[in-house]
């Protein structure tokens, strides 16, 4: 147990980091051509929050929270996702005094005690963006505009958009009396969130993850046919202008997301050969939620990516680059007497901006070549007893194997020219 990570965690190791931060380079890119600015919000909050903003009846909230009490005896959660905190920090520092829209995004570890799997684990890295006090289809369109150009630069093809609208609290209760309706005979079959999710949020049963009632659902009535004449209107508005711009897009009447606060746009990219865990990124729509929170009525919409998943769908397309890591320069030094010079010629490289090496341990000629190629470097410099006494080393390039002699006082402008 002391030295493997708990279940659904895993370490980025050095040789991760790379698709890692390429990955969020170029969501950082692609926010800043959006106009989008980053948030970072405590991985922590006061549990209230999240019952509050994600729903009390949802998977999320009711199974799969890290919750504990503090020694202050306070209620705190581990963050399960970024919009309710974003929202949090939205009313704390008034952002909505501003005018709209406020454009975030964020990028960090979310925590939720989910069944691991490939694609599923219990600490997970969203991206994800959420903008705020505008109102129409128009900034729903450029959102899941910003996370398909995403995932397109990234390389990645054959995307499926999926499109819903899940209506608003003028429309939803005619649902809800549909659906409750159409539940009602196998009531009994349900599972037991379920059945306590029938009466308190019947819309919820429509993304059970027990399969019996997931074959309930089949046929269950559809928000389509009870949508109010604003959100079928927003829902065209929003059709259009995403066939304006080209994008492929199928509408899913059965998507209903996983969390409560989405009103009128929901959807959902997919990357159906990841199988199971193919959403690599969900969001829509939440004009409730901010209220909810205890702000001024406002809109918003947002989503987010998991990273993870991303990284899974790149690496099977072999998107990944693979460009290694070099060091510019390894200082090679066969008798200690020298080793002064070369620590101090290592620092001026170093301090002139140069990657640079050396070795440590005394080793022998040989090891410590074979470090340097092991650190993948460009070029070697040899500290040689002969030409040492000259003031002199010996520069290689380590790609042609060229050497030359050069005057110790003029390493740092010969190395400058080399790389
Ligand atoms: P979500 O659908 O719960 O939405 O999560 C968004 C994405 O996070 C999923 O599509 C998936 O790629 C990734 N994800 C979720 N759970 C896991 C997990 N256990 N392991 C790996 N990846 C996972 C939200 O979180 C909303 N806050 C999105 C949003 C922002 N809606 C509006 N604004």
């Amino acid at each position: 147990m002391l030295t493997t990570a708990p279940r659904g965690t895993k370490d980025i190791m050095p040789a991760d980091v790379k698709a890692w931060r390429y990955l969020e380079e170029t969501m950082r890119r692609i926010c800043a051509q959006y106009g989008y600015k980053e948030i970072r919000t405590p991985v922590f909050e006061h549990t209230e929050l999240f019952l509050r903003g994600i729903g009390e009846t949802t998977d999320v909230v009711e199974k799969e929270m890290y919750t504990f009490t503090d020694r202050g005896n306070r209620s705190i959660t581990l963050r399960p996702e970024n919009t309710a905190s974003a929202v949090r920090a939205y009313i704390e520092h008034k952002l909505y005094a501003e005018p709209a829209p406020t454009k975030l995004f964020y990028i960090g570890p979310m925590f939720r005690y989910d069944r691991p799997q490939a694609g599923r684990y219990r600490q997970f890295h969203q991206f994800g963006i959420e903008a705020l006090g505008i109102q129409g289809p128009n900034i729903d369109a450029e959102i899941i505009l910003l996370a398909v150009q995403i995932l397109q630069s990234l390389g990645l093809k054959d995307l499926k958009l999926k499109i819903n609208s899940v209506g608003c609290p003028k429309c939803r209760p005619l649902h809800r009396e549909k659906l409750q309706a159409f539940f009602k005979p196998h009531f009994d079959e349900l599972c037991k969130d379920c059945q306590s999710r029938y009466a308190r949020n019947p819309l919820r049963l429509l993304d059970c993850k027990n399969p019996h009632c997931h074959e309930l659902g089949d046929g269950a009535p559809s928000l389509e046919e009870c949508l109010c004449d604003e959100c079928r209107e927003h829902f065209e508005g929003l059709k259009k202008l995403l066939t304006a711009a080209g994008i492929e897009y199928e509408i899913d009447h059965n998507l209903v997301r996983g969390l409560d606060y989405y009103t009128k746009t929901a959807f959902e990219i997919q990357y159906q050969p990841l199988g199971a865990q193919s959403a690599v990124c969900g969001g829509g729509r939440y004009d409730g939620l901010i209220e909810e929170v205890g702000g001024p009525a406002t809109p918003g919409i947002g989503f987010a990516m998991g990273m993870e998943r991303v990284l899974l769908a790149l690496e099977s397309q072999n998107l990944l680059p693979a460009e290694m890591e070099s060091m510019d320069v390894f200082a090679v030094c066969p008798n200690q007497e020298y080793f002064p010079t070369v620590f101090k010629t290592v620092i001026d490289l170093r301090r002139a901006g140069l990657k640079a090496e050396f070795d440590f341990q005394g080793r022998s000629m040989k090891a410590q070549m074979k470090q340097a190629n092991k650190v993948n470097a460009r070029n070697v410099l040899i500290f040689g007893e002969d030409e040492f006494a000259r003031g002199q080393v010996v520069l290689r390039n380590m790609a042609t194997s060229e050497q030359k002699e050069i005057a110790i006082t003029d390493i740092i402008t010969n190395l400058q020219a080399e790389v």
